[in-house]
């Protein structure tokens, strides 16, 4: 079938596009997109600018005060969303990798904003439901390993508030997802964590078929 998009989304078109927003890519998130470029292979694993501004905004279009991330890398993700935050908001960074965290937390000193993020060093999920119940996320977001994807669903979606956001990155998987002949692991993970967030009637939820596909679900 024919792209039904006519739309070349290069890197010039993309910095372009980011350049003409609010929040421009500034001397930090580029030095430390060219810091996780050195590593190598796991750079890829880093969301663009044009994503990281989007986080920004959904950030601010929610008034966060309190936002979870799951995956954080470097900490680009967490630098768009810590900057997005109302005053006295917190981020609370979900990783296991004290090296790549550690990269971020150099950027988010020299950022202005590490006294808004709390690191937690664990499994994902062991941080997740050691979460109170009654303190309300604003906004979440999942970028950690994909097999884990609808445990940090369940275990986010009591805590978000409503009208909050969850956000999920990587669920068309480079368009993989439609690929019946792709039943790799994380392929299949991916596609029953789409078709349970579907079918999940606390959220509205859109999957934007823009970056790596990015799910945007509003807690009812
Ligand atoms: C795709 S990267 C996150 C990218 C980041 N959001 C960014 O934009 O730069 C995935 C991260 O999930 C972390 N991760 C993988 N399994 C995890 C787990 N079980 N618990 C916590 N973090 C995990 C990895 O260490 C890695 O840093």
């Amino acid at each position: 079938m024919a792209d039904i998009r006519a739309l070349p989304v290069t890197s010039e078109l993309v910095d372009y596009a980011v350049s003409h927003g609010s929040w421009p890519v500034d001397a930090v998130l580029a030095d430390l997109r060219a810091e996780t470029s050195a590593l190598g292979g796991p750079a890829g694993m880093q969301i663009g600018p044009d994503q990281g501004q989007l986080l920004t905004f959904l950030t601010r279009l929610v008034g966060a005060r309190r936002a979870v991330e799951v995956g954080t890398f470097t900490g680009y993700s967490s630098l768009c969303i810590a900057r997005g935050l109302v005053e006295g908001g917190t981020l609370l960074c979900c990783d296991v990798s004290e090296e790549w965290t550690a990269i971020g937390r150099r950027a988010w000193e020299r950022a202005g904003v590490a006294d808004r993020i709390d690191l937690r060093l664990a499994p994902a999920l062991d941080t997740l439901r050691g979460l109170p119940t009654d303190v309300p996320v604003d906004l979440a977001f999942i970028d950690a390993d994909k097999p884990g994807y609808l445990d940090y669903w369940q275990e986010l979606v009591p805590r978000v508030r409503s009208g909050g956001l969850l956000l999920a990155d990587n669920v068309l998987w480079s368009g993989a997802i439609i690929d019946p002949a792709n039943t790799e692991a994380n392929t299949e993970a991916l596609r029953g964590f789409n078709a349970a967030v579907a079918a999940d009637d606390r959220v509205e939820a859109v999957i934007l078929p823009a970056f790596d596909g990015l799910t945007i679900a509003r807690r009812r």
